[in-house]
């Protein structure tokens, strides 16, 4: 298969990326006669119109198969992203959000290409990176980056803070040797630390100021969008504002694109522009954060609320989300959400999967039944953040 990008001088327009097939009429003695085009269009991952996007992802799946026996023989899989759509602007954060165990690390490992799609189709800055080789991805590293929820785990004991940070540097060979004390100490400055902190290791440190080195780390090399994989789960919560704060000081300066993922609505509602809602491998709905209390989907509504409610006079109409995320070995056929779902209506609910379909506002969302936007107002929350628009 090939890959054909149209690019537009006008700014109105925008680039088109088109997948051709290069189907061959051979002659007699088998030589090719004539090359001509045929666009294949099994699914909307055709044509990407919004390849002013910084990322798209398209029908992405990653099932990771299970082995059992004494020949480890594969017995089933775990569904652990199955079609995932999304895309984010440049600049933009899109907030991640959905329960434990429902793919959203594997999703972000998938778009950095720590892990390789089944199915599915990736491009990042209006290039198709699905099938990288190792190789050609190191150019990608410098413009994509990745946050990890345990900034201890993922800075290496034995190095300075000052060796860490100038690895970035050293690996995709920036600056020269003498000049990269100068670029680490800028880097501290950027994200509120003392220069001298280049000369300590990792456990001298704070959780949060742990946390501020891994985000100097990940902004090194100037990326277009950085993944930021439960940036603040592990903090204390005096602590996340801190850095969710700074996580937005950084895109005002460097104009990065976040895909901030989290399990927690209300730190996702605190900075994105955008709420992608996963559960069970899928997206379930998304939608502008500003329309977060209009959600469509049932299960966006259960996740706002179980957000604490500091005013019990503020009860919600609909109740914390009960039960447990059913097996990704299994999932329940149908609408996946169906077991759990205060909305549900059989048999349609069991029995078809509901397509993502489009409501004012700008969202979307995958359900038969989805609530009504005037009984949604009703629950607004002053528990939430003001939303970003
Ligand atoms: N390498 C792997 N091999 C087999 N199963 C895996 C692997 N990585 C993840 N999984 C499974 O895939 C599913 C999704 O896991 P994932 O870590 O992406 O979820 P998550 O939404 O990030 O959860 P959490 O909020 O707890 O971090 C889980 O059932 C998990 O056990
Ligand atoms: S499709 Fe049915 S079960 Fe699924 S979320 Fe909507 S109402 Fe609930
Ligand atoms: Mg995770």
């Amino acid at each position: 298969m090939e890959t054909l990008i149209l690019r537009t001088n006008c700014n109105q327009l925008k680039d088109i990326v088109v997948f051709f097939d290069m189907p061959r009429s051979l002659s007699h003695d088998g030589n090719a006669l004539q090359t001509f085009p045929i666009p294949i269009a099994p699914d909307h991952s055709l044509v990407y119109s919004d390849s002013m996007s910084q990322l798209v992802v398209r029908n992405l799946v990653k099932h990771f198969p299970i082995h059992s026996g004494i020949f480890q023989k594969t017995t089933g899989k775990v569904h652990a992203v199955s079609g995932v759509s999304l895309t984010i602007a440049p600049g933009e954060t899109l907030g991640l959000v959905g329960e434990s165990g429902c793919g959203k690390s594997t999703l972000a490992r998938l778009i950095v290409r720590l892990l390789t799609p089944d199915a599915g189709t990736i491009m990042f800055d209006g290039r198709i990176i699905t099938h990288d080789s190792q190789r050609s991805l190191q150019s990608l590293r410098r413009d994509l980056q990745m946050i990890f929820q345990d900034p201890f785990a993922s800075l290496n004991p034995r190095m300075t803070v000052g060796a860490i940070l100038a690895e970035p540097f050293r690996i995709h060979r920036v600056g020269t040797r003498r000049d990269r004390p100068g670029r680490v100490a800028a880097l501290l400055d950027l994200v509120g630390l003392a220069a001298e902190a280049m000369h300590r290791y990792p456990h001298e440190f704070s959780g949060g100021e742990r946390q501020r080195i891994g985000i100097a780390r990940a902004i090194a090399l100037r990326p277009k969008l950085v993944i930021a994989d439960e940036p603040v789960s592990a903090l204390d919560v005096s602590v996340q504002g801190e850095i969710l704060n700074l996580l937005l000081d950084l895109q005002e300066q460097l104009g990065l694109a976040y895909l901030l993922i989290a399990h927690d609505i209300k730190v996702v509602a605190q900075i994105s522009h955008r709420i992608a809602v996963m559960y069970l491998g899928r997206i379930v709905e998304t939608l502008p954060a500003a329309e977060l209390l209009r959600a469509c989907h049932p299960y966006t509504h259960a996740l706002l609320a179980s957000v604490p409610e500091p005013n019990p006079a503020q009860a919600r109409a609909i109740s914390p989300i009960g039960g447990d995320v059913p097996s990704p070995i299994a999932p329940p056929r149908g609408c996946p959400f169906h077991p759990r779902c205060p909305r549900r209506q059989l048999p349609l609910c069991a029995e078809t999967m509901p397509a993502m379909t489009a409501h004012a506002g700008d969202r979307h969302a995958a359900c038969h039944f989805p609530v009504d936007s005037h009984t949604a107002h009703d629950e607004r929350s002053p528990s939430l953040p003001h939303a970003r628009s």
